[in-house]
């Protein structure tokens, strides 16, 4: 369980998280929606401490995340993040490049990486692409090896940040489908996006962020179906 506790966040004397609460329970998906510059992948980043807070707390699985004597390191492995964009290692194929966290990090033989490897790249439909170089993907491909990446780590919580945002919009489709079935297998998930439907479609709930705050927090179909305050229905008009 990730519980985020009244953090501020500020860059210099920019205050941009300024005092966001939110648990997200176990198997639950949780979507950031809000404007840009709102604090959202800022919160994102501090979730999984690479960056500091000035106040508050954020525990995951109770482990404070920003007290000095927490391993910084052996926390990220159970939180697999996903990006717009992953610029994987251009020389090494698709299957080394999902190898390699997993035997540099969790210290697996190269037997091992490679099953976990092949088991994710196939469950987000690479199969087929295992000995291809990254630059010959697709971007659609490219982002779920991105995915398999974080996977292959076989991580407890997963954090998206607008992963489908650079793609050519005939592509967000697969990426989202392969979002769509971590969620229904289960895993927990925070996702930043401005893909409103496929929010509504698989969120358990739906946090709108306005100004470094949760403006708004509810059911999808309360937040995005009938939102109580005016600025989210103003958003939700800005983005359809
Ligand atoms: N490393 C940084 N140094 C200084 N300011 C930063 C840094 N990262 C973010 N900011 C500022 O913090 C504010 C919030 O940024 P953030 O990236 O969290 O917004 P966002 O909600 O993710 O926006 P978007 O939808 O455009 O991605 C912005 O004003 C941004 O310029
Ligand atoms: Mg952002």
């Amino acid at each position: 369980m990730i519980e985020i506790d009244n953090v501020h966040k500020s860059f210099g004397n920019l205050d941009v998280v300024k005092g966001v609460s939110l648990t997200v329970n176990k198997g639950e998906v949780v979507s950031i929606i809000g404007g840009s510059g709102s604090g959202k992948s800022t919160l994102l980043m501090c979730i999984n401490g690479l960056e500091p807070i000035q106040k508050g707390s954020i525990r995951v699985d109770g482990v404070e995340v920003h007290h000095h004597a927490t391993d910084l390191n052996r926390l990220r492995q159970k939180i697999g993040i996903v990006f717009q964009q992953w610029n994987a290692f251009p020389h090494l194929t698709v299957l080394e490049n999902v190898m390699l966290a997993p035997r540099k990090v969790l210290g697996k033989s190269t037997a091992e990486a490679e099953e976990l490897a092949v088991q994710q790249l196939t469950h987000v439909g690479l199969g087929d692409k295992l000995k291809v170089f990254p630059g010959k993907l697709s971007g659609g491909q490219q982002q779920r090896m991105a995915i398999a990446r974080a996977l292959a780590m076989s991580p407890d919580y997963m954090l998206f940040d607008e992963a489908t945002s650079a793609l050519d919009p005939q592509l967000v489709g697969e990426v989202l489908d392969t979002m769509r079935m971590l969620a229904e297998d289960g895993m927990t998930m925070v996702l930043v996006t401005h893909e409103i439907r496929f929010a509504r479609d698989v969120s358990d709930r739906v946090a709108f962020f306005r100004n470094g705050l949760v403006h708004e927090i509810g059911s999808p179909d309360q937040v995005i179906g009938s939102p109580v305050h005016a600025e989210t229905a103003d958003f939700l008009k800005s983005v359809r």
